[in-house]
């Protein structure tokens, strides 16, 4: 996780961002701390990337890598407001030892990837349309070793795959299906049947940028109605307010980034 020590939102990028909305910085810093502390209080092991001043982007720190067994696939951001953050993920991962391995295409890490170790034999789900290149999709799996399953996004305001589906465990997932185009709603269909469906209010509400551990699913408190289905579902839901990064086009899935270790 990156703090949003210098977060701000001075371009657009996305159809959340708005150049004229003031940002409380200092409620963005409040609210991080919460989400840090949420997961440090289900035991997991949070580590911190240095914030740069001049990178308001930096704290969705699930755009700089995608990490599987130990392998470090780095990003390239499509957006030259962002292109230095991948540099600072690359030091990050190479200072604590991983193997990894620079990237020639377009991709912003967990923000198009994710994986399900126990899907068909571990599955890589990759979205493309808005930031990704496909080519990047080839790509990652030369570098992983993992089938890559190839998603198209069709909706610029679910312009990353994480804003419109999330692992819930290591085999199933959560999407907002109209997100995507008829024929990956297909794909989805067949690889996950058993998947949840989450609707456009839970998507607005970035109800599927959520983290989960298989058991405890961290997502934002205005997601109430994405809380009570996979409650319903078994799952245990982790409500944790970051109202405030939502100005930048993210939530709680976009600050973490997953090591895998
Ligand atoms: N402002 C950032 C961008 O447009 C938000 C990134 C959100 N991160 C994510 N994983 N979806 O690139």
């Amino acid at each position: 996780m990156c703090p949003p020590e210098y977060f701000t939102v001075e371009y657009a990028i996305n159809p959340w961002m708005d150049t004229a909305t003031p940002v409380d910085r200092e409620l963005a810093v409040k609210q991080w701390h919460g989400l840090r502390e949420a997961l440090l209080g289900l035991g997991h092991t949070v580590h911190e990337l240095a914030p740069e001043a001049g990178l308001p982007d930096m704290v969705y720190a699930a755009n700089g890598a995608l990490v599987v067994d130990g392998t470090v696939y780095g990003a390239r951001f499509r957006h030259p407001q962002r292109t230095p953050e991948a540099a600072a993920h690359r030091s990050f991962h190479e200072a604590r030892g991983a193997r990894f391995v620079a990237p020639a295409e377009i991709n912003e890490g967990e923000g198009d990837f994710t994986y399900l170790p126990e899907a068909h034999g571990g599955l890589i789900l990759a979205g493309y349309g808005f930031r990704t290149e496909p080519a990047a999709h080839a790509e990652a799996q030369e570098v992983l070793g993992r089938p890559v399953v190839s998603l198209r996004l069709v909706d610029p305001r679910f312009y990353h795959l994480d804003t419109a589906l999330a692992p819930l465990d290591d085999g199933n997932i959560v999407y907002f299906p109209e997100a995507f185009s008829v024929a990956a709603q297909r794909v989805l269909a067949q690889l996950f049947p058993d998947a949840i469906r989450a609707d456009e209010v839970d998507a607005f509400a970035f109800g599927l940028n959520l983290v989960s551990d298989g058991r405890h699913v961290v997502l934002n408190s205005e997601a109430s109605g994405m809380a009570a289905k996979v409650a319903a579902a078994g799952y245990l839901p982790v409500p944790v307010e970051l109202s405030e990064l939502k100005k930048g086009g993210g939530s709680i899935k976009c600050c973490v980034a997953e090591l895998r270790d």
